[in-house]
């Protein structure tokens, strides 16, 4: 499955999130590829990070806009997952990863700001469907805070989306930050932490998700 995170917005946990899916997908013993098509490559760096500290980093490459051409899709088929961190602002990098993807996952935070931010971003992926028929877009809340009152009628605002919302969110930890600084999937970082539990829901969820479209598309 390919799965790739892409927001308009900068700063609202793609590269985390790319990363722990990446670390926890390989943790289930499948092969994973991260695609780091952001220059400011975080996922790369994540990955050297963890190696350095004698870790087992998922294989990782850097890509622009060149990750839909053959000779990258060739390679891409060699792994059982391939997971595409992207940067923010939409443009070719973005529209490459919604080529090639199945799945494309729009973190967002809780205020309606999300939603409101992430118009551009929707619609691209509705445009990208037009030609990529397997791919399919969804919302993932991150960063919650789920004692506040708009944590708690977050999902109402969202109702609205043409994109569905997973039942599976994460909520705001500091597990998620020392797992990325340490350059781990917060699952293999703290998996005591409630934020692994978070992870592997959402992860779950996610195949899933990429399973039911995988038997639609084969009747
Ligand atoms: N669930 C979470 N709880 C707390 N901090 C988070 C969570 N998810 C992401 N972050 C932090 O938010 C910041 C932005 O995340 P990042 O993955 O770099 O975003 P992006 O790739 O979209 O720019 C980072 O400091 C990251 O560690
Ligand atoms: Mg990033």
């Amino acid at each position: 499955m390919r799965i790739a995170l892409v927001s308009q917005k900068g700063g609202v946990g793609k590269s985390t999130l790319a990363v722990s899916i990446a670390w926890e997908l390989a943790a289930r013993k499948a092969s994973v590829l991260i695609v780091d098509g952001d220059p400011q490559g975080t996922s790369r760096i994540a990955c050297e990070v963890a190696a350095e500290s004698s870790q087992n980093p998922p294989k990782v490459v850097s890509l622009g806009k060149t990750m839909c051409l053959p000779e990258n899709l060739r390679q891409f088929d060699r792994f059982d997952h391939v997971i595409i961190d992207t940067p923010a602002k939409l443009g070719d990098v973005q529209r490459a990863a919604l080529m090639v993807a199945d799945i494309a996952l729009v973190p967002i935070g809780q205020s309606g700001a999300e939603v409101w931010g992430n118009t551009d971003t929707i619609a691209l992926i509705s445009q990208a469907q037009t030609i990529n028929a397997n791919l399919r877009g969804a919302l993932v809340f991150v960063r919650k805070l789920p004692s506040t009152a708009l944590g708690k009628r977050a999902r109402s605002i969202f109702e609205a989306s043409e994109l569905p919302l997973l039942d599976s969110e994460t909520t705001f930890r500091i597990a998620w930050q020392e797992a990325i600084t340490a350059g781990m999937g917060v699952a293999q970082y703290a998996p005591k932490d409630k934020a692994a539990t978070e992870l592997t829901r959402l992860v779950d969820e996610v195949i899933a998700f990429g399973s039911d479209l995988k038997e639609v598309a084969n009747g």
